[in-house]
């Protein structure tokens, strides 16, 4: 397997052609451009310019993207119109808009109802998916259902059964934290998102790329599912955690606990790597840090 960490601006990284392999499976979890602190992004940019940067963004790693490959572009619920509108300018196709109900209390807001999800739109390079495995999960039986299934049931376009990392109790020993106990980075994925989405649209070998990597969950997670990957993040102690964090994977990022929630999935074993069932320990991966520019 290879993983490559660019520390650097993901649009200058695209722009340049850098990336010498093609990519199969994009997740794209930008800023929100709602005044969030980073260190080297100012997350209350114009919003037309960022708008056309993040097109920008869709249309370099469409260039950069095998046929039929696939886009996960996670973004707030208001700014749907806007991200459709940039897979379309940028030769997208549209599959689902995801709705991610994260098992977090609703935000309360006024005069209208509370925010209780985030939009992640599937997309794909092409009309069709080059791969697109139908997961089975096992939700937990609804009220006056009087038999367990036999089989489970398909992933839908709800994804309901994945919990953000929020900074109290919930965010568990998931989250990277300083020496002080702060968490290192408050936009960590978690790490079952991650899996969801690459098992779902990747074959082992495959290629994903995080252009806004942040801690590397993506790169953690496509490392133990054998898929290849490279990461984008602006932010030099952020990439130098990555390399960290994939050089020895904690006890906390070891995705084996969340193989048997997808054990009624059909050739799971293939789609999730020929090798789980030898895999015992996690080995150290070789990194290519190569900073480039902001
Ligand atoms: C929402 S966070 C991503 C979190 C990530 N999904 C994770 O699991 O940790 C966005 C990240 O993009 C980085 N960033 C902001 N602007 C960038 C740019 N132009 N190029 C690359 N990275 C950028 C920020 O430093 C931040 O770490």
């Amino acid at each position: 397997m290879s993983h490559q960490i660019i520390n650097g601006n993901c649009l200058t990284v695209l722009q340049s052609k850098s990336i010498n392999q093609k990519i199969d499976l994009t997740f794209l979890d930008p800023p929100f451009n709602q005044q969030k602190e980073y260190a080297y992004h100012h997350d209350s940019m114009d919003k037309i310019k960022y708008w056309e940067m993040m097109t920008d963004v869709c249309k370099f790693i469409y260039d950069t993207t095998n046929n039929g490959g696939s886009m996960y572009f996670m973004q707030r619920e208001k700014n749907t119109e806007f991200v459709l509108t940039a897979l379309r300018k940028t030769g997208w196709t549209f599959q689902n808009l995801i709705i991610w109900k994260k098992k977090t209390s609703a935000v309360p807001i006024n005069g209208k109802y509370g925010k209780h999800y985030q939009i992640i739109i599937y997309a794909t390079k092409g009309e069709k998916a080059k791969t697109f495995h139908r997961l089975r999960i096992e939700p937990p039986l609804p009220p006056n259902y009087k038999y367990q299934r036999e089989n489970g049931v398909f992933v839908t376009d709800v994804w309901d059964d994945i919990r953000e990392l929020t900074s109290g109790y919930f965010a568990g020993n998931e989250a990277i934290r300083t020496e002080s106990g702060e968490r290192f980075h408050k936009q960590q994925s978690p790490l079952a998102l991650l899996i969801r989405i690459i098992l779902t649209s990747t074959k082992v070998g495959d290629v994903v790329l995080d252009p806004f990597a942040g801690t590397g969950t993506t790169l953690c997670v496509a490392h133990q599912l054998q898929r290849n990957s490279v990461g984008i993040e602006i932010d030099p102690s952020n990439a130098s955690l990555i390399q960290n964090r994939l050089s020895e994977i904690r006890d906390a990022d070891i995705i084996q606990k969340y193989f048997k929630d997808y054990s009624c999935t059909e050739n799971i074993s293939k789609i999730w790597g020929d090798e789980f069932e030898k895999k015992i320990s996690i080995k150290p991966v070789g990194l290519f840090a190569n900073p480039i520019e902001n």
